[in-house]
């Protein structure tokens, strides 16, 4: 898969060791940054890879910020996207078994490499299940279209 991912300075170096992981399973990563500890501002990174997702450039997207609130916050603005902030691997299966999300975030001030590791995987490797969660994701893209 080709997976895109951005954060920004609070993140900087878990995205460094997230981006080897998820290359180290094989999957190309589009790297959206930051590439710096300069203080930036989330919404950049976080409107980057929600585009490169939605727009079919990437399968699916990474973001991390001090928290994962914001950078996803920006993310779910751009249509199409539905981006889940996880601190645990449970809830990043399944928000994509049942809620199709196509983007993962998580705070670097909040959870460690491992938990993160945890949540990518669970997250790349997990199907959508289909059925009666594609109504309920319709409707919140009926939502999304009344603007
Ligand atoms: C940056 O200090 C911090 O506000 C940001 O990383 C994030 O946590 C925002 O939601």
């Amino acid at each position: 898969m080709k997976i895109a991912i951005g954060n920004d300075h609070a993140a900087l170096e878990l995205k460094k060791v997230i981006k080897a992981y998820v290359e180290d399973m094989g999957h190309e990563v589009i790297d959206f940054g930051t590439h710096t500890a300069d203080s930036c501002d989330y919404p950049v990174y976080g409107e980057k890879v929600a585009r490169a997702v939605a727009g079919g450039e990437c399968d699916l997207g990474i973001l991390i910020c001090g928290t994962g609130i914001g950078i996803s916050l920006a993310a779910n603005k751009v249509k199409g996207i539905r981006a889940a902030v996880c601190s645990e691997s449970y809830s990043a299966r399944l928000t994509r078994a049942h809620n199709n999300a196509n983007i993962i975030a998580f705070g670097a001030r909040v959870i460690g490499e491992d938990t993160a590791k945890d949540i990518v995987n669970a997250f790349i490797n997990t199907p959508f299940e289909g059925g009666r969660h594609q109504r309920r994701i319709d409707m919140i893209t009926e939502i999304e279209n009344k603007g």
